[in-house]
């Protein structure tokens, strides 16, 4: 006999309601960095747009600098833990496939109504769980969401390899996702290409862990030049879909924070995609290093908070990195 099942209702529309974020408090100059590599200052900030970067203490997890944002995330959406009802965290270094670091935020946060999994989607993770964030809050299966991004790079990089030791740094951001009367999360564009996995990977390759002098394990490697031939060509297409599914036109946003990977990567894209003078576009690269995950919600807690980008403005997010994989869409801010 089949017997009816109910379904979930969700709301009618999601948004950002609000946003937290943690920066290490260590400050990584250029200078220390070329300490171990052979680079310039000047080499990193005309090439990256880098002038500093923060790291995190070495006894400093991923998973307590996602706490630490979602914990001001929280506090400032005035939602208390216990609502919550799933915990989503993007990253790729937390230090073990199991279990994950979202069941450990969740706990720790004192969400205990909540599921938690995590994102494996590199620095396309928090516009990835954005996405999803979104269907959960529409579909019904949770009626807030914590959404954190977060990395702890400096875990993961050879520190002394010149082709990621001056990009890569430390962090987390996390919003709180719920309830809308009106859209203000746009429709995602997303993509993954698996033909480039070994653009940026996490070989079990070879590369002995200087500083350890001992046991080989997973080290991030990239071919700079292959991403940002890709970025460069793809993500301003990307861009440009997002806001046309979004129905919002460039002159229209307030603000794009793209990944913060490289600012010759944001550049390019602000050329092609004709952004106007008013739209405010995120440059936290420059003190903050690419954080992977982090970097989009560490970007845009910091343009609002400085008042580059204004609460309820409209915002234009894209995400890309290992996969190769990409995800962009159209917000309000929160
Ligand atoms: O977050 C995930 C996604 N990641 C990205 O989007 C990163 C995308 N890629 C990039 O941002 C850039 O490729 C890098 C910033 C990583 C590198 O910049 P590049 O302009 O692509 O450098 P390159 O690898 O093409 O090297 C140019 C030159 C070479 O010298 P020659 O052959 O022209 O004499 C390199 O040997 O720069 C040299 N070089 C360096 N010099 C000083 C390479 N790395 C360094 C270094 N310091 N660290």
């Amino acid at each position: 006999m089949s017997a009816t099942i109910q379904s979930p209702a969700g709301a009618a529309f999601a948004r950002i309601l609000s946003i937290g974020s943690y920066r290490p408090e260590r400050v990584v100059t250029n200078a220390e960095v070329c300490e171990r590599i052979d680079s310039t200052d000047e080499w990193i900030r005309e090439r990256s747009g880098i002038v500093e970067r923060r790291y995190a203490a070495p006894d400093e997890s991923v998973v307590d600098m996602a706490v630490s944002a979602a914990e001001k995330a929280l506090a400032s959406a005035g939602i208390s833990a216990d609502q919550v009802g799933f915990v989503l965290v993007a990253t790729v270094t937390h230090p073990y496939p199991t279990p994950s670091a979202s069941a450990e935020v969740a706990y720790r946060l004192g969400a205990t109504n909540a599921g938690a999994t995590d994102i494996s989607s590199a620095c396309a993770g928090f516009c990835y769980g954005l996405a999803m964030a979104q269907d959960m809050v529409r579909g019904g299966s949770a009626m807030y969401v914590v959404l954190v991004g977060v990395e702890k790079l400096t875990d993961w990089i050879d520190l002394h390899d010149r082709s990621t030791g001056f990009i890569f740094a430390d962090g987390a951001g996390a919003v709180v996702v719920g309830p809308s009367d009106e859209a203000a999360i746009g429709p995602v564009v997303w993509g993954s290409d698996g033909s480039q996995l070994d653009a940026i990977s996490m070989t079990q390759s070879l590369i002995d862990y200087r500083d350890n002098g001992g046991p080989r394990f997973p080290t991030l490697v990239m071919k700079g030049q292959q991403v940002f031939r890709w970025a460069v060509s793809k993500m301003a297409v990307a861009s440009q879909e997002a806001l046309d599914r979004a129905g919002v036109t460039a002159d229209q946003l307030d603000a794009f924070i793209p990944h913060q990977a490289n600012m010759r990567i944001t550049d390019a894209m602000i050329r092609a995609l004709h952004l106007p003078e008013h739209v405010a576009v995120a440059r936290d690269i420059e003190t903050t290093g690419n954080t992977s995950a982090a970097s989009v919600p560490i970007a845009m807690d910091r343009m609002l908070s400085t008042g580059e980008a204004p609460h309820g403005g409209t915002a234009l997010l894209i995400g890309f990195g290992a996969g190769l994989a990409y995800a962009a869409q159209v917000v309000t801010l929160p």
